[in-house]
């Protein structure tokens, strides 16, 4: 699908975005870089980098990939450092790294509730804080008079609560936290702005994949409010948007881009059988009122 962004929209920015090689990173890569942005990608596996980064080149797009796990203060440090030495200057950090699986809380372990905390919680702030110095306004390389932007991918599930993932949930609760207080102190400090994002249920990933695995006969569309999932296309255009400057008042957000399914209940009566039923529904109930005492005098 077409952008209606502007084609440069995020022109001359660098962007560095972990998790940037597949899915939904794969897909802000892309879009920013299609909007003129140039674009390191960072993640564990050489083989995913390496196809993304030829892919975005194809298109025309500056990329390069690093390997590097944002767990290690070490590989965020020299990916950080790589990027701004490969293109001059960090103007735009995207968080999309994580881990997931569908777990049972009582069969996960206490490790792998520490694992998805590290990459998704820890491993965020880590990245934050790397590139803090080059994101701040009169950074290194910063020809811009304002300071850069952060955006940290998060999700929907830790709004209410969530079947069988309560690792995820309780990590970007974390996530989203840090977003506003990064927001608060970096705003301030460096007119850093910092969002989020938080995706439903979007085709065509490795998260859906995981979580709604063929294995399970699900309807998952027809519980969707506007009855589809999401598209990449939905949360990339989204990130270009708060990225670009129609965003430069929005800090310290958290977008929600899921057809409005964190807000949603099923339907238990059919719209037409509301308008069929109110009017007598309300006369009885004065008629005959529940619950009302009656008096025997
Ligand atoms: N798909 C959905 O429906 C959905 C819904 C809500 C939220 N989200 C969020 O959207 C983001 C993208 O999800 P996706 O479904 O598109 O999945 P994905 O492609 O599997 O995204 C995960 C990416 O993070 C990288 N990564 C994982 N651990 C890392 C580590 N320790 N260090 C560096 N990179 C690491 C992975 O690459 P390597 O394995 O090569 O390191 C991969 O490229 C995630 O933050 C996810 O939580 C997705």
């Amino acid at each position: 699908m077409e952008s209606p962004f502007k084609a440069d929209a995020l022109k001359g920015k660098v962007a560095l975005l972990t998790g940037g090689g597949s899915g939904i990173g794969f897909e802000i890569s892309t879009q920013f870089g299609n909007h003129g942005a140039s674009i390191a990608i960072m993640g564990r596996r050489k083989n995913v980098l390496d196809d993304a980064v030829s892919s975005l080149r194809s298109l025309g797009i500056p990329a390069v990939g690093f390997e590097g796990d944002v767990r290690k203060k070490e590989d965020a440090q020299r990916v950080v450092e790589a990027t701004v030495k490969h293109f001059g200057k960090l103007d735009i950090l995207v968080n999309g790294a994580a881990g997931n699986f569908l777990v049972s809380a009582e069969d996960l372990s206490p490790n792998g509730f520490k694992t998805v905390m590290d990459i998704d919680s820890v491993g965020t702030f880590t990245m934050c804080h790397e590139a803090l110095p080059y994101l701040k306004k009169g950074g290194p390389g910063r020809t811009s008079s304002s300071g850069g932007f952060i955006l940290n991918i998060s999700a929907t599930l830790h709004y209410t609560a969530s079947w069988y993932q309560i690792h995820v949930s309780a990590a970007k609760a974390a996530v989203d936290a840090t977003t506003r207080n990064l927001a608060l102190e970096w705003g301030t400090d460096y007119d850093i702005r910092v969002n989020g994002i938080a995706p439903g249920p979007i085709g065509d990933t490795p998260g859906m994949s995981k979580l709604v695995p063929e294995e399970i006969n699900n309807n998952v569309r027809e519980d969707m409010p506007l009855y589809k999932l999401g598209t990449r296309w939905d949360i990339a255009m989204a990130a270009v948007y708060l990225a670009s400057d129609a965003g430069k008042y929005v800090n310290g957000s958290i977008l929600p881009v899921d057809g409005g399914l964190w807000l949603s209940k099923p339907r238990h009566l059919p719209k037409d059988a509301v308008k069929r039923f109110s009017r007598s529904v309300e006369n009885r109930s004065r008629a005959k009122p529940d619950g009302v005492p009656t008096s025997k005098l």
